[in-house]
């Protein structure tokens, strides 16, 4: 064999390969894609604590559950609310405040859908909408539920 037709073989060896690696790459890259668009059109990846929920308390909570005048033992402050939820035994009824998978079993949507009375606990809807705070709207809810039907995730 000529060193020329070494030459030719290899890069005709060369051209398949990359090009094969090529083809290869951007089918990894088209999956991924798609892989990504699936789980977001699905929802698979579900509210998140600190990006979605952790707001919603924020603004309708925390004034009346923070460190310094926690009502009911309840502090809903950022890098307190799962400590002070997930698997805790809420104080004014037998249920946790959030029973991972399990809304009905978890005080926080009782005492949020108004169901707090009939699920053995007492005093007032959440939020208390006394002296002005606001009451929640149906898709802040929505994320606080999703998020406990979920697992309740320190996410
Ligand atoms: C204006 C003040 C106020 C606001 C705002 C408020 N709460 Fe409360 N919360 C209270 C008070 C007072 C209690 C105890 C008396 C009662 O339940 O009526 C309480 C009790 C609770 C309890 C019962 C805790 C236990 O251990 O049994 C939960 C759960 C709760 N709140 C969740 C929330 C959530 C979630 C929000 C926001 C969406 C919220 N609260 C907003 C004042 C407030």
């Amino acid at each position: 064999m000529s060193l020329h037709t070494i030459y030719l073989h290899t890069v005709h060896l060369l051209t398949k390969r990359t090009g094969f690696s090529l083809a290869l790459l951007l089918s990894v890259n088209l999956l991924s894609v798609n892989l990504l668009s699936v789980n977001s059109i699905a929802g698979d990846l579900g509210p998140s604590l600190s990006f979605d929920v952790q707001p919603v308390f924020d603004t309708y909570c925390v004034q009346c559950h923070m460190l310094e005048v926690a009502q009911a033992g309840l502090v809903l402050e950022n890098g307190e609310a799962y400590a002070n939820l997930v698997g805790v035994k809420s104080t004014q009824s037998d249920l946790l405040r959030v029973s991972p998978d399990n809304t009905e079993a978890s005080y926080l949507a009782n005492k949020l859908l108004g169901t707090h009375v009939e699920a053995g606990g007492s005093g007032s809807g959440m939020p208390l909408t006394e002296m002005g705070h606001r009451p929640l709207k149906d898709q802040d809810l929505k994320v606080i539920i999703d998020w406990i039907n979920q697992g309740g995730p320190d996410s």
